[in-house]
């Protein structure tokens, strides 16, 4: 198997139990998610003076707005009387540069977090103000993308954060884009299954048909060319089976494979553009990169057994305002195939309860999930 991207052996996968058991789900919460750069959304979802979103993150309550001076701010969605969750809704607007508290109506700034007023006749002697602002959740945008990280101490790497980084994405402009279809889904699986399931392509030509058509180097059943043992001897072949890329004829992923006369500008000089870019960032975001289209997939845990993903199509303004240019071409296609992946990982998730404690088995295309693994192992003590 020289020079191919495979496993030389199969490997154990994780303990079964780890997709079900509480105690993992609280590790992982602990030492992951608590700890890694989180995607929130972009920059545009909080478009005007006092909007904010919030997020929910397992159990954890994030509240992210922009303050009356255009500047974001991030803090943990909790009330520091006793505990009250303060924004409830997805997102909204607020009418002043205060947070208040539905329950006593204790008052926050927007624009720093601090306790301007509590609901109280009297203020105790020992009562200081300054020791009671929201909690700050720290924040980083990176273009255009708010992130967020439960550690005030964490630092940003964007070399270590992404799998496979890949510099395109920082010459496309993304902070410009434009959100022109966003879509929810709710997958019954373990947040791990949904992440494997990503990182391999041996369920492709049973479970995505359309796009195996599409990419035809996923109808062997493999992500890159290079999964295979004799991608060199293979390669010299013009088919884009063994080239890698989209079928002949074809411009994105879309329901007939055409671009409809747009690229992204950055892009559209790009002779040998390969289809497609992603870029991962474990343990809640992944992007992908079309000629004339960015999809970004928010992935978010809910409880041990249940994720969600929410999912935003960007689009460059020319695009969305081109009356040639129908997005529903792309929408429909993405939506299918992340269909089709969810309701894989519902599939995987039903099966995994077994009393027998033994773990399941990599084989050789299943590198990236051998990865995936050895990071998550770094961090939680799987048994
Ligand atoms: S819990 Fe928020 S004011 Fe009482
Ligand atoms: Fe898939």
């Amino acid at each position: 198997m020289a020079n191919s991207n495979n496993l030389e052996q199969s490997v154990q996968s994780l303990p079964l139990q780890s997709y079900y058991d509480e105690k993992n789900f609280e590790d992982e919460l602990t030492a992951i998610w608590q700890n890694e750069w989180i995607y929130a959304c972009h920059e545009k979802s909080l478009s005007e003076p006092l909007s904010y979103i919030t997020l929910k993150i397992s159990n954890y309550n994030v509240v992210i707005l922009r303050d009356k001076n255009n500047q974001l701010v991030a803090y943990l969605n909790t009330c520091r009387h006793r505990g009250s969750i303060l924004c409830e809704a997805d997102s909204g607007k607020l009418k002043r540069n205060l947070l208040v508290c539905q329950y006593h109506q204790w008052s926050y700034d927007v624009s720093d977090g601090k306790l301007v007023k509590t609901s109280s006749f009297e203020i105790p002697d020992n009562f200081n103000h300054e020791e009671h602002s929201l909690y700050k959740v720290q924040m980083n945008i990176w273009n255009g993308l708010i992130f967020i990280n439960f550690n005030n101490k964490a630092t940003w790497n964007t070399d270590s954060m992404f799998q496979d980084f890949d510099d395109t994405v920082n010459k496309v402009g993304l902070e410009n884009f434009e959100i022109g279809h966003t879509w929810q889904k709710n997958i019954k699986c373990n947040w791990k299954i949904f992440w494997e399931n990503y990182s391999e392509c041996l369920h492709c030509p049973n479970i995505h048909p359309e796009l195996s058509d599409l990419v035809p180097v996923y109808s062997r059943r493999i992500m890159d060319i290079k999964d295979s043992p004799n991608w060199e001897e293979l390669a010299v072949k013009p088919d884009p089976k063994f080239q890698g890329g989209l079928k002949e004829g074809a411009e994105t992923w879309s329901s007939d494979g055409s671009a409809q006369g747009n690229k992204i500008k950055a892009l559209s000089d790009i002779k040998d553009f390969p289809g497609h870019i992603y870029l991962t960032t474990w343990p809640s975001m992944f992007m992908a990169i079309f000629i004339d289209h960015i999809r970004i997939v928010r992935v978010n845990p809910i409880d041990k057994e249940n994720m969600s993903l929410s999912v935003d199509w960007f689009f460059e303004s020319e695009t969305l305002a081109d009356p040639n240019y129908d997005k529903k071409n792309v929408v429909d296609f993405a939506t299918l195939v992340m269909g089709q992946d969810g309701d894989a990982c519902e599939l995987n998730q039903k099966g995994v309860y077994n009393p027998t404690s033994k773990p399941g088995t990599l084989m050789p295309e299943e590198y990236e999930l051998k990865r995936f693994h050895d990071w998550l192992r770094q961090k939680v003590n799987y048994a």
